[in-house]
């Protein structure tokens, strides 16, 4: 579950989000980043199911890393943060350490499609990058029985490919919830 330094810091990176886009700044620019309701939802998600081993596939500013750190301190877990973009991550890192959650991040530079094959006995999986790219890293994750996958975007980008992909795997089950930009939870077969 999130503090109010959490909070604070969560406001602050989506402030600046919004003035991005009122200021028109050029897209490849911009920091994207998760809603503050999906980061209350996903750290107490995360907390509540007790998941250690996680992923995040595009950390960026940091947001979805506050709130996947916050719940890694609660299990004692931790948090694998995959992101392409250095600028991006450095401030991620600085604001982890400033909330004292760097023992439960473990940041890594580079394309995640490098680090997942490496990655096994996921518990939970945040998949929020390039969107063409979330079917791909969802067949190239290697999840425990029953983990957990959200992705985030799916009502804000109408990601009914990756909707529909989730929803024909074996024996999971995945919904749509309509918190933030949209958030498809699927839970893989036991
Ligand atoms: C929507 S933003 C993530 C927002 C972040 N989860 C948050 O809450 O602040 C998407 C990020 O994914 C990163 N990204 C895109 N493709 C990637 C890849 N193949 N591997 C790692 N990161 C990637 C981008 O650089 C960008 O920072």
């Amino acid at each position: 579950m999130l503090n109010e330094s959490h909070r604070a810091e969560i406001q602050r990176l989506w402030a600046r989000k919004a003035h991005q886009e009122d200021a028109d700044v050029p897209f490849s620019e911009r920091h994207r980043n998760l809603a503050p309701a999906s980061a209350e939802f996903l750290s107490a998600l995360v907390s509540g199911i007790g998941a250690k081993k996680m992923v995040e596939i595009g950390g960026s500013s940091g947001i979805s890393t506050i709130a996947l750190a916050a719940a890694a301190q609660q299990t004692q877990g931790k948090l694998i943060s995959l992101e392409i973009e250095p600028i991006r991550q450095a401030e991620s890192k600085q604001t982890i350490a400033r909330l004292g959650l760097s023992e439960f991040v473990e940041f890594r530079l580079g394309d995640a499609a490098d680090a997942l094959p490496w990655l096994r006995d996921l518990e939970f999986v945040l998949i929020d990058c390039e969107k063409h790219d979330y079917i791909r890293f969802f067949d190239m994750l290697r999840l425990r029985p029953g983990a957990i996958v959200v992705a985030d975007n799916v009502l804000s980008h109408q990601l009914t490919g990756y909707v529909a992909h989730v929803r024909s795997q074996p024996r999971s089950i995945s919904v749509t919830l309509p918190i933030g930009q949209g958030l498809e939870l699927t839970r893989v077969a036991e």
